[in-house]
């Protein structure tokens, strides 16, 4: 199956009429607006009298490029820098930063800690620094993070999972035993102070806030699948939130005053593998239902978001009012989290029309939104739109469907897109994303991150070179 590239859709009509025949439910506004009035120039106010001055954030964008320290390289200060260049007024996290080093999901992550916590503050200098207007109207969150189960914190070596359940499937596509150690309760309460001290540092780093990352198969999200788990963590979806509660209480004690936010995977699916035509397939799974997709409807493939809408309840109980959606697993299913035309190296090729994946995590969101009005909700997914990426976001925003449009791959490519956007100036169509996965292909085989088929200072290094023999040893 293949399906038409974006860039093929010479007009709305053309556009419309292939969601239409492909059934997919997506709507845009077919003129984007410019002026004060455009929707998507809109200032947001916060509860606590914060504006924000337009609906673009940017969504954290790990390099894979940090030393092995944790501090930030000469790459990853350039990527901030672009965060700032592009004039989004949210910065959603930066990118993940693991509260401490046996919770990084590569070597080469940022760590937040004593000795990097002024590297992380001249990060979000250097942001502020290339930020092309005023300021004072600009929000700026680091992510804060354990990858749990996905944790690969040193050099060279495979997985050093810490898991909180047994996962059959994973269990055995990541190679866990039965008897392989379980986190104690008592482990995760001493995880839980370390939340605590990174969210301080971050205070003293100058970040209006933190988000407490509960997506993409790290340890945050696990809690929410953890149906197996028992004590206090598990069971009960009062037990998978404890975590959660227990990390703000003690942020709010160690760093009085800092905002607070969550990057939810608000639905799962069971993980994929290429079937023998190199399609994604679902992988089968034992009983009826697939019990281990937060934010799933049991069939491994479909969406009930029940407990999502009971999470975000949660976050208001608590206070907290900064929101942003992902969904899925990119370890298993990243068509679901990056819906994108060219698979990466570990993946598999899209089992549907990617637009369909971008429908779905805009639905999603616009359904959360519905039941918590009170929330700032950031929205993800939207890069394999490419040329109709202002069209679409600028529906969802005039129609309340999300406050933000968050652009994560759009951004490495062309960080500009929203100024030209904001503007009224045509799309500079040589730098969109066109989802080739070279950023994702590029740290799964241990090169930095970044975009290598369009952005020259990528393109030109030595690493590219040697992504492409990557790429030639697979196809
Ligand atoms: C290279 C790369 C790095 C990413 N790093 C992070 C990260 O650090 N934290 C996070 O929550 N999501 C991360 N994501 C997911 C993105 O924030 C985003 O959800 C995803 O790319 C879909 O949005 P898009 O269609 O605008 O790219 C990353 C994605 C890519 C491709």
């Amino acid at each position: 199956m293949t399906y038409p590239r974006i860039g093929s859709f010479k007009s709305a009509l053309d556009f419309q009429t292939h969601l239409d025949q492909s059934h997919i439910e997506l709507s845009f506004d077919p003129v984007v607006e410019t002026g004060p009035n455009a929707p998507l120039a809109q200032p947001y106010r916060m509860p606590n009298g914060f504006v924000l001055g337009n609906r673009f954030c940017v969504l954290p964008m790990e390099g894979w490029d940090g030393t092995e320290d944790g501090r930030p390289s000469e790459f990853t200060f350039r990527r901030w820098r672009h965060f700032g260049l592009s004039g989004a007024k949210l910065i959603w996290g930066g990118e993940a930063t693991a509260v401490r080093p046996d919770g990084r999901a590569n070597p080469n992550q940022l760590v937040i800690s004593a000795r990097t916590m002024g590297d992380l503050a001249a990060l979000r200098e250097g942001l502020i620094a290339e930020h092309p207007d005023k300021t004072d109207d600009l929000l700026i969150g680091l992510q804060l993070t354990h990858s749990g189960r996905f944790a690969r914190p040193r050099n060279k070596k495979p997985l050093e999972p810490m898991i909180l359940y047994h996962h059959p499937l994973y269990d055995r596509k990541f190679g866990l035993s039965a008897d392989y150690p379980v986190m104690t309760d008592d482990d995760i309460l001493r995880l839980v102070e370390d939340y605590g001290a990174a969210a301080r540092l971050a205070q003293r780093a100058g970040f209006a806030f933190v988000d407490v990352k509960h997506c993409h198969g790290y340890l945050g999200h696990e809690f929410l699948s953890a149906v197996d788990r028992p004590g206090r963590f598990g069971g009960s979806f009062e037990n998978r939130t404890r975590f959660l509660r227990e990390v703000v209480s003690c942020i709010r004690a160690k760093a009085p005053g800092l905002a607070m936010g969550v990057r939810l995977s608000v639905f799962d699916f069971a993980p994929f593998r290429a079937g023998a035509d190199g399609v994604g397939k679902v992988e089968p799974f034992e009983g009826k239902r697939y019990r281990y997709a937060f934010g799933g409807d049991g069939t491994g493939v479909g969406i009930d978001l029940t407990e999502p809408c009971a999470f975000l309840d949660v976050m208001v109980s608590l206070d907290i009012r900064l929101f942003c959606a992902s969904a899925g697993n990119p370890y298993v299913n990243p068509h679901v989290t990056r819906p994108a035309f060219f698979p990466p190296s570990d993946g598999y090729l899209p089992p549907e029309d990617p637009l369909a994946g971008v429908a779905r995590q805009i639905g999603a969101a616009s359904e959360l939104k519905r039941h918590c009005p009170e929330m700032l909700i950031v929205g993800s997914g939207y890069s394999y739109l490419q040329e109709w990426l202002p069209n679409v976001a600028q529906h969802v925003v005039r129609t309340g469907k999300a406050d933000f449009v968050g652009l994560g791959r759009a951004i490495l490519s062309y960080p500009e897109m929203c100024r030209d956007v904001l503007a009224g100036r045509p799309l500079q169509r040589k730098r969109i994303c066109r989802t080739f996965s070279d950023c994702t292909t590029a740290p799964r085989n241990g090169l930095p991150s970044g975009c290598y088929p369009l952005d020259d200072y990528y393109k030109k290094r030595p690493e590219a070179e040697e992504l492409k023999a990557v790429k030639r040893k697979r196809s």
